[in-house]
């Protein structure tokens, strides 16, 4: 029997402003529009791995209890598919550990499979660069590709599908300058979403009239947002990520049957930001697969804000959040 040392990655969730909703294709996880997010500083996920002779599966623990279910298949299935690339056969022993809650909407698949993929990588042996491990991130959750990277970061959507896709699609940094920006997190509830934001997205997709519009005018969100950060306008780039949050969240109600994410603890936080603005401070929302609400303000504002959330009832913790760093190795790994 063989065990092989530890290689530990660590990574952080990102927050899209300009959102990822909907998928070309499902099986190499390429999305129809391009999407621009920041990594946080906040919730990382450590990750460390093993290649392990004796284990005739890999065997993953989630904050120190065994992974099951649709999770842990989710994760097998992407280490075959780090193994079919490398052309080794050993499975790993897999110890993740979260600060995020999982699933609740607070982006702990992209942290996940950021810090999975580049640990995975590194004791197969594949000699990726930040693209090529952009481009893994991505197998395992579609958001995981742009948190290799720190700061802002565009996710490509690429041309094609399949293998062709797979080359064209993956995230890059973005330079955004001495932009400002904090990101308060309102928890109102860390529970499991009810629907996986894979099974969301297919519904929309399928059912929902306004997902063709929606994507439509991402196009035009993203090129404005663009415009927005390289002028350092963090009014604008608020602006913009709350419509297309907004936008996105519309087309999950009008899917066929609906997609809700928002609870009622969500609106009031988003008539708390509204509240904000009429008082002079620049605070715009923005929602992922959960009810938990992100509000961006320039970083002067922040503790402002987090008083103004945390008086809020059903708000259940407020952490405030600045841009943090890409997935990295921690020291002392074999190679
Ligand atoms: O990567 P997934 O399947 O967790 O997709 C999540 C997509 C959103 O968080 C809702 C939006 C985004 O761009 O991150």
């Amino acid at each position: 029997m063989t065990v092989d040392s530890a290689v530990t990655a660590i990574a952080h969730p990102n927050i899209a402003l300009v959102k990822y909703w909907g998928k070309r294709d499902e099986e190499y996880i390429l999305p129809h529009t391009d999407s621009l997010s920041v990594t946080l500083d906040i919730y990382p996920t450590t990750t460390t791995v093993r290649r392990d002779t004796a284990l005739d599966r890999d065997q993953v623990t989630v904050n120190r209890a065994p992974a099951t279910g649709e999770m842990l298949t989710r994760i097998r299935t992407f280490l075959d598919l780090v193994r079919g690339m490398s052309g080794r056969a050993e499975y790993l022993r897999v110890d993740t550990t979260n600060t995020v809650p999982t699933g609740a909407g607070l982006a702990s698949s992209a942290s996940g499979f950021a810090a999975l993929a580049m640990a995975a990588a590194v004791a197969y042996g594949l000699d990726l660069n930040p693209t090529g491990l952009s481009r893994l991130a991505r197998r395992g959750s579609g958001s995981a590709c742009r948190s290799i990277f720190g700061g802002f970061a565009l996710w490509h959507a690429g041309t094609g599908i399949g293998e062709e896709g797979d080359l064209s699609s993956y995230a890059d940094p973005i330079d955004a300058g001495a932009l400002d920006l904090a990101l308060v997190v309102a928890v109102v509830d860390a529970a499991p979403k009810e629907i996986s934001s894979r099974a969301a997205m297919r519904r929309t997709i399928e059912t929902s009239p306004l997902y063709a519009p929606w994507a439509e005018s991402s196009h035009q969100d993203l090129a404005d947002m663009r415009a927005a950060i390289t002028r350092g306008d963090l009014d604008a780039v608020g602006e913009i990520a709350e419509r297309n949050a907004l936008g996105m969240h519309a087309t999950m109600l009008a899917a066929r049957p609906a997609v809700r994410y928002l609870s009622p603890a969500s609106l009031r936080v988003l008539d708390c930001v509204g509240q904000l603005r009429r008082t002079g401070i620049g605070a715009f929302a923005t929602m992922d697969a959960g009810p938990n609400v992100k509000v961006l303000c320039r970083g002067g504002h922040a503790e402002r804000v987090a008083d103004a959330l945390r008086s809020l009832s059903d708000t259940r913790s407020v952490i405030t959040a600045r841009p943090g760093p890409g997935a990295r190795l921690l020291d002392g790994d074999s190679r």
